[in-house]
Order: structure tokens, then C-alpha cells, then sequence
């Protein structure tokens, strides 16, 4: 089974089971918050991996353009009918493993033929970088894509999340508890076929993207609260959700907790 076929089977409840969750909402607000400072109106963008498009969504309606990308088309589906009122997004097909051919920006009138090769900055958002376990080619790729001093931004599955650790050790589950440390780690949705994810570290991934991209910010994305699995165990109980999106709220912007959380938010900034 290709990737594009294991997101296509999870695509229709995508919104239902992540996006619409109140810690799904929560940690998007927040990586909003992060966008919003460099990502600007009239800038155009390029997004991997968009899923169903909520981020592209959002950035249009501040007047971004976003040429926004993802290999499942039962993604790109969503993205299209959810985008359809947007004449600043672009859909396209777009698959990680295969770097040609190249999205382009929105043309805008008036604008040199550089300007129509070049984006402002670039994201993809909670987790697309994972199906790759070497992030150097995409570096330079977007090297040759990313105009000097605009930011790139990505958030990571982390390789140490201490709440999937804590949680599945507590319920005897052993096997899923250690899954991210484990050398060939996958993702099942469903009966589908087992897809490989990796987990790079922030050091391996800065250290992929050096030649061309200077690491500006790192946080965490989901320290205190849990990956997606529990999230319907502790949206049962307010109080709780409460506390732990106060905790994550002072802390789970301190860099060196980024680590131990669900996701990691990092950015790079092009050097001239
Ligand atoms: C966890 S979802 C995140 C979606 C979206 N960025 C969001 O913020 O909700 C991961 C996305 O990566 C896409 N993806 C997986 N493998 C990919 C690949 N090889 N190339 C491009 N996109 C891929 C999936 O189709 C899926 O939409």
C-alpha cells in the first residue's frame, strides 16, 4: 500500500477525529500563533502535506497565497471543496518521496519571472515530514525554492513523546509505548497495510536542512497534552483539559522540553 492509499482511507474522518477536537483546535491556534509572524498577506506560501486544508483555509483568509500540496487526493478532495470560496489557494498533488514536478506560486499580476519560481516561505503541519527517513533532498529542494531570509516551518512527530510512553506503559502495552524508539516504526490505520514513519531527532533534522537553512525556533507541540489517541479520554473530563492546557500553555514553548512532546514545532530561516 502507497501512502497516498493509507492518508486516502483516513481523509473523510480526518476534521471529525483530529481538526474539529478541542486539543486539536487548541495546538492549531497555537501554531497559527507562529505563522501569523512571518507568513504575511500578499506573501505566497507553500504548503506539503496540507491534508484537508484547514491551514491553507486559514492563511487565505488573512490573504496569503498558499499553493497548498498533499499525495492523497482524497485529501486534496476535502482541500478543494473546503478552499472553493479562495481564490489565493492552489491544489496540487504533491508527493514527498518524489520531488518533481514542482509546485509553483500563484502568479500575481505585475510580478517578475523570478518572483513566479520563488515562494515566500514554506510549512507542513503536523507530521508529513515523517514519511521520510532522509530530509537532505527536500532541503535543497526547497533551497532552490525559498527566496533568501524566508522561513520554513514544520511540525514533527517526535521521536520521545513522554505521554504515549507513560499512558501505553501504564495499560501493559509495551509494544505501542516504544514504537517511535524503535528503528522501523509504522503507521496502521485500519486493515491497511503497514506504512514506514520515522522519527528524526531536531539535531538530525537541523543538521539535514544546515546547508541551506539556519534553525531560528523550536518548541513543543502536545507536551502536557496527549497525542490524538487519548484525546477523548481527557476531553471527558474539562477540569483535567483545563490543567493540562495550562501546563502546556507556560511550558511547551521552553526548546529543550520540545523533545518529549507529541509534535515539535521547528523553524529555519534561508541564508543569503
Ligand atoms: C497527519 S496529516 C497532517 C495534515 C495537515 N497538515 C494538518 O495540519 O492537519 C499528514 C498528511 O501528510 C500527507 N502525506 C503523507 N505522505 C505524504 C507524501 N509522501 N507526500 C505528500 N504528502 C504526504 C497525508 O496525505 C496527510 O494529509
Amino acid at each position: 500500500m502507497t501512502t497516498t492509499q493509507t492518508f486516502d482511507t483516513l481523509a473523510s474522518t480526518y476534521d471529525v477525529d483530529f481538526t474539529d477536537t478541542l486539543i486539536g483546535r487548541y495546538l492549531r491556534r497555537r501554531v497559527h500563533s507562529r505563522i501569523d509572524q512571518y507568513f504575511k498577506p500578499g506573501d505566497s506560501v507553500l504548503e506539503l502535506g496540507c491534508g484537508t486544508g484547514e491551514d491553507a483555509l486559514y492563511l487565505a483568509e488573512r490573504g496569503v497565497r498558499v499553493t497548498a500540496t498533499d499525495a492523497s487526493e482524497a485529501m486534496l478532495a476535502l482541500v478543494r471543496d473546503k478552499t472553493r470560496a479562495h481564490p489565493r489557494v492552489r491544489v496540487v498533488r504533491f508527493d514527498l518521496h518524489n520531488l518533481t514536478p514542482p509546485p509553483t506560486p500563484l502568479p500575481v499580476n505585475g510580478e517578475g519571472e523570478k518572483s513566479k519560481n520563488t515562494f515566500d516561505g514554506a510549512f507542513a503541519n503536523f507530521g508529513p515530514l515523517n514519511v521520510l527517513d532522509d530530509w537532505r533532498p527536500l532541503a535543497a529542494w526547497l533551497a532552490e525554492r525559498i527566496k533568501p531570509g524566508g522561513v520554513i516551518a514544520f511540525g514533527v512527530m517526535s521521536p520521545y513523546c513522554l505521554w504515549e510512553v507513560g499512558w501505553h506503559s501504564l495499560h501493559g502495552d509495551f509494544k505501542t509505548a516504544t514504537r517511535r524508539l524503535r528503528k522501523r516504526a509504522s503507521f496502521q490505520p485500519g486493515d491497511s497495510t503497514p506504512l514506514a514513519i520515522h522519527y528524526p531527532t531536531i539535531r538530525r533534522l537541523t543538521r539535514d536542512f544546515a546547508p541551506h537553512f539556519k534553525r531560528t525556533y523550536i518548541a513543543g507541540l502536545g507536551l502536557f497534552l496527549p497525542p490524538s489517541d487519548v484525546y477523548g479520554v481527557i476531553e471527558k473530563r474539562p477540569r483535567l483539559l483545563r490543567m493540562l492546557t495550562w501546563l502546556e500553555e507556560r511550558f511547551a514553548h521552553l526548546g529543550f522540553l520540545a523533545p518529549f512532546a507529541d509534535h515539535y514545532w521547528i523553524e529555519f530561516e534561508r541564508m543569503v
